[in-house]
């Protein structure tokens, strides 16, 4: 079934087997160091079925951590912990690339020990889990312009330690209410230097990001995942279009490996995925986001009439390691159990049991 999902496609130096994207997931289970282990190479591993893993969210320095137990790729450790799970992944036939999340103002000090650093002093609504229970969010500090400077350093050298580790590439997280996302938007972008003003000012921190990155590693390495219009972490924009067609140009500009798009909400009255189409020549991932759920069938037409090339799943590719087999026979699919998406231990994470061992 769904054979349009299982042909091959390239995304940059990226040569995926499949159309199915294993979309990136935090699970808060890193070990010592915030390092991944064998643990965390299982799990990925479980999952190589998949034409392209991208990894949870993992944060460029100590200080861009959002939440507990989640691993960096900012030290030696960490880029050993990153082997073993690119070994793993690799050793069944896998491609796995790293998402670089810096949470700026979605953090706290429980969590790293100081005020989070934001584009500006707006405190997000709403309250963030420190790992004991939840607290409200605190204002962060505003970054001065040496600082942002420096945070554009730990993107490229996040996406060095990356390849160094044997990950096959990195995706800069740019959705979901995150640094980059904290940049691009008028409620949390307030600022008067360089990287303020309109849509084109507020992504001056992605070009920059992003041209730091694709010198670090090379542009066939580096792909750059938006949400526009998301409201999640309570982001407020007037302007997403505006803001999600100048990444698109930084995008296409730079000949980005690929853009990961999660679509609009269906009342916005528009189409991330379309916009992304037609305004960027490269490789296009198409997420569902948050808002909506996409079934296979509607998957596989989104590939078969050429709207993305491939599609990212997330929940079901969390609860079925087997799922591109699920897919291509039409199985039944394990349910998700939400109470150990966060943390925890092999439980949930390692024992959703595959089409074989339920057989
Ligand atoms: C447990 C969990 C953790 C997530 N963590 C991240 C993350 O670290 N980075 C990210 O870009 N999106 C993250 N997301 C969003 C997913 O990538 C995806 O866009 C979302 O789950 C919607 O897709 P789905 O309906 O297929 O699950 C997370 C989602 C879930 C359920």
């Amino acid at each position: 079934m769904h054979e349009n999902l299982f042909t091959p496609v390239t995304a940059g130096a990226l040569a995926a087997k499949n159309r199915i994207v294993m979309a990136p997931m935090t699970r808060n289970r890193a070990g010592a160091g915030e390092a991944p282990g064998e643990l965390n190479a299982e799990y990925y591993a479980q999952r190589a079925g998949a034409g392209l893993i991208i990894t949870e969210g993992t944060q460029p320095s100590a200080e861009g951590q959002g939440y507990p137990h989640t691993p960096g790729l900012h030290t030696d450790r960490q880029r050993e912990g990153w082997r073993t799970v690119a070994e793993a992944v690799h050793a069944e036939g896998g491609l796995i690339v790293g998402q670089i999340m810096h949470a700026g103002r979605i953090s706290h000090p429980s969590i790293i020990g100081q005020a989070p650093l934001a584009p500006s002093a707006v405190r997000p609504d709403g309250e963030v889990f420190t790992g004991t229970g939840t607290e409200p969010f605190e204002e962060p500090r505003e970054a001065t312009t040496a600082e942002v400077e420096a945070l554009v350093r730990e993107y490229a050298d996040a996406a060095r330690v990356a390849i160094e580790a044997g990950l096959d590439g990195v995706e800069l997280h740019g959705a979901n209410g995150y640094l980059i996302a904290q940049f691009g938007a008028t409620g949390t972008n307030h600022r008067t230097d360089r990287f303020g003003g309109d849509a084109t000012g507020r992504a001056t921190f992605l070009r920059e990001t992003v041209a730091a990155a694709v010198a670090a590693v090379g542009a066939d390495r580096v792909g750059l995942r938006l949400s526009p219009g998301n409201p999640f972490n309570d982001l407020q924009d007037d302007e997403p279009r505006e803001g999600f067609h100048a990444a698109l140009a930084i995008a296409e500009e730079a000949g980005l490996a690929y853009v990961h798009v999660c679509e609009t909400a269906p009342d916005a009255g528009w189409s991330a995925v379309a916009d992304a189409r037609e305004r960027f020549s490269g490789t296009l991932i198409a997420s569902n986001g948050f808002t909506q759920e996409w079934s296979f069938a509607d998957m596989d037409a989104l590939v078969a009439d050429g709207k993305a090339d491939l599609v990212a799943i997330g929940r079901r590719f969390l609860a079925n390691p087997d799922l591109t087999e699920r897919i291509r026979t039409g199985a039944e699919l394990n349910a998700p159990d939400e109470g150990t998406f966060y943390g925890g231990g092999a439980e949930g994470y390692v024992d959703y049991p595959t089409l074989q061992a339920a057989a």
